[in-house]
């Protein structure tokens, strides 16, 4: 079968097309499934970067969606022919997240291939009204967006969201948060971005690059100038403070990125001054990813994808998603 492979070309880092044998007759409760769509994530690029330093080549990309063309002999929940999508964390099923916890495409081969074998519990049944392309895009970016909203938080009607910037975990909070009844204030990088997000129901936008100050300005946006409930910061560092004067006494700090770093000074004090509660967020579980999927189908929710690869383009995918000219997801097609 055709797979990429991330890896060391020269000393450089690389994905490259390679051929695999595909595993043997499945265990008793493995599903195969034939890989339709993949979608790539801040952390594909990431992890690409660091390729030098695998000691062995793994197949890129967490999050696939495809149909199931095999299943073993003690598989109850899942059919050949049903469209399914693969949990991030393959084997974190529910609950708190366990010590053993490996990520597809990271520590373990991931969806960049035309066919993945995984355990039946891994694998969560596509919502009807969504391509395998738009189903791809939730594992990673949506049960992100998820749990920021509502795990720690419970966000709500009457409730104000910031997020920030116009990637796939952004725009999932946006969507999801406004089907929730909430407000959203959004940051983005061009005025032009700033508009689709407004198109998308962002109540106001502000531009982080001509506004280092967009956290005051988002307070001031808010109801009474209190601040917001949650903001998701995907930043990290760099955007770390400012989501701390955005907020509201109180007020959850879901945090996700390390768009700016991942490591840098914060302001200790403005987080105790203000009891706000700092939430950290590492994807979640397939169950969470579960969840998502019910609220995607009763909020007729459409992930909103920027551009789709063909397989034979990966590269130019990883590339075009480094690039940071996207809005919403990157998909490479797999097959039909
Ligand atoms: N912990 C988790 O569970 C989890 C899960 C998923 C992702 N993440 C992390 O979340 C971050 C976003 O991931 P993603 O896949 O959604 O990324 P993405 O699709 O590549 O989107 C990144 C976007 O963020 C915006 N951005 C870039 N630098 C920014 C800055 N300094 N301040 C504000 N916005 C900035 C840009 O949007 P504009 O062009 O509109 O400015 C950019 O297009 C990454 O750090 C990723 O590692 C974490």
């Amino acid at each position: 079968m055709n797979v990429y492979e991330m890896c060391s070309r020269d000393g450089e880092p690389a994905i490259r097309l390679a051929q695999r044998t595909p595993s043997g007759p499945l265990r008793d409760r493995e599903v195969r499934v034939r890989v339709a769509a993949v979608a790539l994530n801040y952390r594909d690029v990431f992890l690409l970067k660091r390729a030098a330093e695998r000691t062995a080549p793994v197949i890129p990309a967490s999050d696939g969606a495809g149909q199931v063309v095999e299943v073993g002999g003690r598989v109850s929940r899942l059919r050949v022919g049903d469209r399914v999508m693969a949990g991030f964390f393959p084997t974190w099923l529910d609950g708190e997240m366990p010590d053993d916890a490996r990520a597809l495409g990271g520590a373990m081969d991931g969806m960049l291939s035309e066919q993945v074998v995984l355990d039946e519990q891994a694998w969560v049944k596509i919502p009807e009204h969504l391509s395998y392309a738009q189903a791809a895009t939730l594992p990673c970016a949506g049960v992100a967006a998820w749990n920021s909203l509502f795990g720690a938080a419970k966000v709500g009607p009457g409730q104000t969201v910031l997020v920030q910037g116009t990637g796939g975990v952004s725009l999932f909070a946006l969507q999801l948060a406004r089907a929730a009844g909430a407000e959203v204030l959004a940051t983005s990088s061009t005025r032009a971005k700033c508009e689709r997000l407004r198109a998308m129901g962002a109540r106001e936008t502000f531009d982080y690059q001509s506004n280092p100050a967009w956290g005051r300005a988002a307070l001031a946006a808010t109801p009474r100038q209190r601040g917001v409930d949650v903001v998701v910061d995907i930043g990290g560092p760099g955007t770390f403070d400012q989501s701390l004067v955005a907020l509201r006494p109180g007020g959850t700090m879901s945090s996700i990125g390390i768009l700016t770093g991942v490591a840098g000074m914060i302001n200790t004090f403005a987080i105790s001054q203000k009891a706000i509660r700092i939430q950290g967020i590492c994807v979640g579980s397939v169950r969470d990813l579960g969840a998502l999927a019910l609220a995607v189908v009763s909020a007729k929710l459409e992930p909103v994808i920027d551009r789709v690869f063909p397989f034979h383009e990966a590269a130019a995918a990883y590339e075009h998603l480094a690039q940071r000219r996207h809005f919403g997801k990157v998909v490479v097609s797999v097959s039909v």
